[in-house]
């Protein structure tokens, strides 16, 4: 039962067994025992909180209930009357979303002198990226390789990523360091000016490059003065609710709404880059989400909806460690590398259950058994159980002042409510972070299935398989996004468009009526559904 002496009996337990604990390192888990926990414990491994899609390029595969049922939909603008013949925009190159991933994209297809377009349903700026905290990989350092990043990056994803896009991913990992260094991001550095770096969950090199622990905020700050320092035009408030084709197949634009005034207008486009990011306000499961207020998968329902499949959109990243009290903060990130500078976490008895840099999947199964009727080793908050993260560890080993430093937004974070982590330990359960699937796309980022549409940044599937390691995102977003600029330059070039339509559209709801599915639900949802309007 929760009370607050319950939570401080606790609190001395791990005090107590603190200095046993830093003197012995908890050992890694064995191949089998990770297998039968994440069969045992990850909601991923469970056949509750999925369906199986009945139409469309997927068909017959397992998928999340919500993201299933928004796949299974019609369209926003099914039966609007949309004058497809009065273009608002014309240009060679719509990017839809306005992170990381769209604003790199936007910044190389400018470069490469197409003119190009961001559209965003909120501002740019608003999106994962910005959310994003402990730091991107890069193997840059003397004892690093790519090879080895790849080696970490393809078992931490169970062997499953596409070989040729984590390639390109780990490859191409120093140069979007430098460029971003370039354009003005401010990495932490030693005394002597070279790069701090640390590891992450599944990591064999320190390779983690940060900005204290508000790197994507960092990055997304730069990329955004670069957006606009270029004079890139960003049309904000502006939800994409249609890709628009044209006569040949061709992806040929996109349908705009506008999301204060509800008007529609028509973006005509040679290339479309979707750029939209996560799905973690879709709630899957009812997990808390650190995800940004915009993640609901728009741009996996456009392309779906186009003839574009998804890969892997069964596999989901609960972040091992979201904030679990207090309420105020419930499922908002306790970045990883709180644990990669040390602090382990530990049970209700003040035990260490797992190697705290274990990978993402393994260590919030973890965190779930110990939480669960089976062991029964949680701590009891008002939010049901969480277990601890011995944060006072952090200062005992790396010196007074290294959490102000190092982490200093999650030292702010709970220090708002009275929590000082430097002295006490927080409490930590899973929230719902990444998709590790999403759309299907070539090494080139283009989709294989819908001409001159590429994708980019956490909508595409495939890049780091079935989980995903610490770092790799902000870092994919910035590879992917500026290949996919550079390349939907290219292809604007070569591209003449055909009459535009949006037959697809009624296809769609033909195949939904024929298979006897109506949801009584619109999609892309656009906005989080706390008003409880949807019929799941
Ligand atoms: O824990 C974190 O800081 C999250 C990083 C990531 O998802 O890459």
């Amino acid at each position: 039962m929760y009370t607050l002496a319950n939570m401080q009996d606790s609190i001395k337990k791990v005090e107590a067994t603190r200095a046993q604990r830093m003197a012995t390192e908890p050992r890694r888990m064995t191949a089998d025992e990770k297998d039968a926990l994440l069969a045992a414990y990850h909601p991923d491994y469970k056949e509750e909180g999925f369906i199986t899609l009945k139409v469309g390029p997927n068909k017959g595969e397992k998928v999340p209930t919500e993201l299933g049922y928004l796949l299974e939909s019609n369209s926003r603008i099914l039966g609007v009357d949309i004058d497809l013949d009065k273009v608002d925009y014309d240009v060679d190159v719509l990017v839809i979303g306005a992170g990381g991933a769209g604003s790199s994209a936007a910044i190389e297809a400018h470069e490469a002198g197409a003119n190009v377009m961001i559209t965003t349903k909120l501002r740019i700026g608003d999106a994962n990226t910005m959310m994003a905290e402990g730091g991107i990989q890069a193997a840059d350092k003397e004892n690093d390789s790519p090879a080895q990043h790849y080696l970490d990056a393809f078992g931490g994803g169970h062997f499953a990523a596409r070989p040729e896009l984590l390639r390109k991913l780990v490859m191409e990992a120093p140069d979007a360091i430098s460029w971003l260094e370039n354009l003005g991001v401010m990495f932490d550095k030693d005394e002597n000016g070279r790069m701090v770096t640390t590891h992450g969950g599944g990591t064999s090199r320190k390779r983690m490059h940060a900005c204290r622990d508000y790197s994507g905020a960092e990055i997304m700050r730069t990329l955004r003065d670069e957006v606009i320092n270029r004079g890139i035009p960003v049309i904000e408030f502006s939800s994409a609710v249609e890709l628009i084709k044209d006569d040949k197949g061709q992806v040929a634009g996109a349908v705009l709404q506008n999301m204060e005034t509800g008007e529609y207008q028509v973006a005509k486009a040679k290339t479309v880059i979707i750029a939209t990011g996560g799905a973690g306000r879709l709630h899957y499961n009812n997990f808390p989400t650190s995800n940004h207020y915009g993640a609901t998968a728009d741009g996996l329902i456009l392309g779906y909806r186009a003839g574009a499949p998804l890969l892997y959109q069964d596999t989901i990243q609960y972040h091992p460690t979201g904030a679990a009290y207090p309420a105020q903060i419930f499922g908002a990130l306790v970045t990883e590398k709180v644990r990669s500078l040390g602090a382990m976490l530990v049970n209700v008895d003040g035990e260490a259950f797992m190697h705290p840099l274990e990978t993402r999947d393994v260590s919030a199964a973890s965190i779930i058994r110990e939480c669960s009727d089976d062991r029964n080793e949680g701590v009891e908050t008002p939010q049901g159980k969480a277990v601890w993260l011995d944060t006072p560890m952090i200062e005992l080993i790396h010196g007074e002042g290294t959490i102000e430093k190092r982490i200093p937004a999650m030292f702010r974070m709970f220090m708002q409510y009275g929590i000082d982590m430097r002295k006490e330990p927080i409490l930590v359960y899973p929230t719902l972070h990444y998709q590790n699937g999403g759309l299907e796309i070539n090494g080139e980022g283009f989709t294989n299935t819908v001409s001159n549409l590429l994708v980019a940044g956490e909508a595409v599937g495939g890049i780091h398989g079935r989980n995903r390691l610490m770092g790799n995102s902000l870092l994919d977003v910035i590879v992917f996004g500026r290949d996919a600029g550079k390349a939907a330059a290219a292809k604007a070039k070569d591209v003449t468009l055909g009459k535009m339509n949006l037959d697809h559209v009624e296809k769609y709801a033909e195949t939904l009526k024929e298979a006897g599915i109506d949801t009584g639900m619109v999609s892309p949802q656009l906005l989080p559904d706390y008003a409880g309007k949807r019929h799941l």
